[in-house]
């Protein structure tokens, strides 16, 4: 095999064969095949494309690149849930335990927001004392223990993606949807879950702006979950504006334990409970309503099983930023829209973001909605606060929100519905 050979054959638009996914993506891991030559077939996949078979055979090449996990040992059926990512979303705080407190093991490994996208495991951070890394015993007994776990993935699960993720950020080959989805899902494979339930957010504080390619996004990682015997279903959500009523990580965590003590905002209940649904259909468990072990304190208790056994006190006070700022409603009316994207960047000029990922974040940053779209507002009331640990870096988060948001008469009619479609096999 000769790395050229491959690269002409996709150049060429022609068909890579299962022996050339399997030798490239062996090989680019052990260092035979040269970056360069990588990027360059990263490229010819992105303009040319591959074949459903052909991205089954680059995910399988890449979860064989490293172990899979084995939850055979458990007694009861595992599923989980991936988002693609955007402003606001927590929903993995409150949905894994809520799903284990249904008769669920959830073996979630998340990880760290770039950009202007928060990560799970900075939320969670958050809370004192909670720790990221688990070893795979460590993982087995928090699940035991918990029913769910949530913990950064180790070194040995697809070494080839953590290789080819990195440069493609640097090569301009990120917005493949083979390559996303290959990603995305030789991840989700290699975590041995038996179930998988894909959020993918569209709008502008998603990876996928456009509706179309959400769908064709959502439809390629079904098909790599069944292909692989994950029984896998999507739901394409909104991320417009962004999720709930805190963005940030501390401020996130907050608002997950409004939602597992029974309360929190109307469109983080809807979609984590519409979530659990599906999680806990695609593992074939019936029984008990998630809307029910919301307010029965039994979704509760399974978080704080969760958090104490990962090292983190669940009744610790979290950090608060030490200074605020508001933004007032310029006039008397309906907030019509309120941008994701703009949003999530002020957060992370705020702090809460990294620009590299040696970056460390600040656990108390972010942004506080007084207002989602819809709502009616009154000149001068708070639209949304601003935490900091740094007052200097409100003048930059401002001019970030400055066209973020505006009050007319109605809620913008492009606005997208919470749950748009549902994807399945
Ligand atoms: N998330 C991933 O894990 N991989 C991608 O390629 C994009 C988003």
């Amino acid at each position: 095999m000769d790395a050229i050979d491959v690269i002409t054959t996709k150049r060429d638009r022609h068909e890579l064969s299962a022996e050339q996914i399997a030798w490239v993506v062996d090989a680019y891991t052990r260092g035979q095949v040269a970056e360069e030559q990588m990027a360059s077939l990263a490229m010819a996949i992105l303009l040319n494309g591959m074949s459903r078979e052909e991205i089954r055979r680059w995910t399988q090449a890449m979860i064989d690149s490293g172990s899979r996990m084995d939850w055979s040992s458990l007694d009861r059926p595992t599923t989980d849930k991936h988002s693609t990512g955007g402003v606001g979303d927590k929903i993995t705080l409150p949905l894994a335990p809520l799903v284990a407190s249904c008769g669920a093991y959830v073996p979630q490994l998340s990880g760290r927001g770039l950009g202007h996208t928060g990560g799970t495991l900075d939320k969670l951070e958050s809370i004192p004392g909670w720790r990221a890394s688990l070893s795979n015993d460590e993982m087995l007994d928090v699940l035991r223990t918990a029913g769910a776990v949530v913990c950064a993935a180790g070194d040995g699960l697809a070494p080839a993606d953590k290789k080819l993720y990195a440069l493609r950020d640097v090569t301009g080959t990120v917005e493949s949807i083979p390559l996303i989805a290959s990603s995305i899902m030789s991840k989700k494979i290699a975590e041995g879950t038996g179930a998988l339930v894909l959020d993918v957010k569209v709008g502008s504080g998603a990876f996928m702006k456009n509706l179309d390619h959400a769908r064709e996004l959502a439809r390629t990682m079904v098909d790599l979950g069944t292909d692989h015997g994950v029984t896998t279903v999507a739901l394409l959500t909104a991320m417009d504006r962004p999720l709930g009523l805190a963005v940030g990580h501390a401020l996130e965590v907050e608002e997950s334990v409004e939602v597992l003590s029974g309360g929190g905002p109307a469109d983080v209940v809807e979609l984590t409970v519409r979530l659990a649904r599906e999680m806990l259909d695609a593992a074939g468990i019936s029984g008990k309503d998630p809307a029910d072990a919301l307010k029965d304190g039994s979704a509760m208790d399974a978080w704080r099983r969760m958090i104490s056994a990962q090292g983190g006190d669940p009744d610790a006070p979290l950090p608060t930023a030490p200074e605020t700022t508001r933004v007032t409603a310029p006039a008397t009316g309906v907030l019509s829209r309120l941008d994701a994207y703009k949003v999530g960047v002020a957060a992370w000029r705020l702090g809460a973001g990294r620009a590299r990922k040696e970056d460390t974040v600040s656990a108390s940053a972010g942004i506080t909605l007084h207002a989602k779209p819809g709502d009616h507002v009154e000149k001068g009331s708070p639209l949304l606060t601003l935490h900091t640990e740094d007052a200097a870096r409100f003048p930059r988060a401002l001019a970030t929100l400055e066209d973020a948001y505006a009050v007319g008469d109605a809620a913008d009619p492009s606005l997208l519905p919470l749950i748009i479609d549902r994807v399945t096999a």
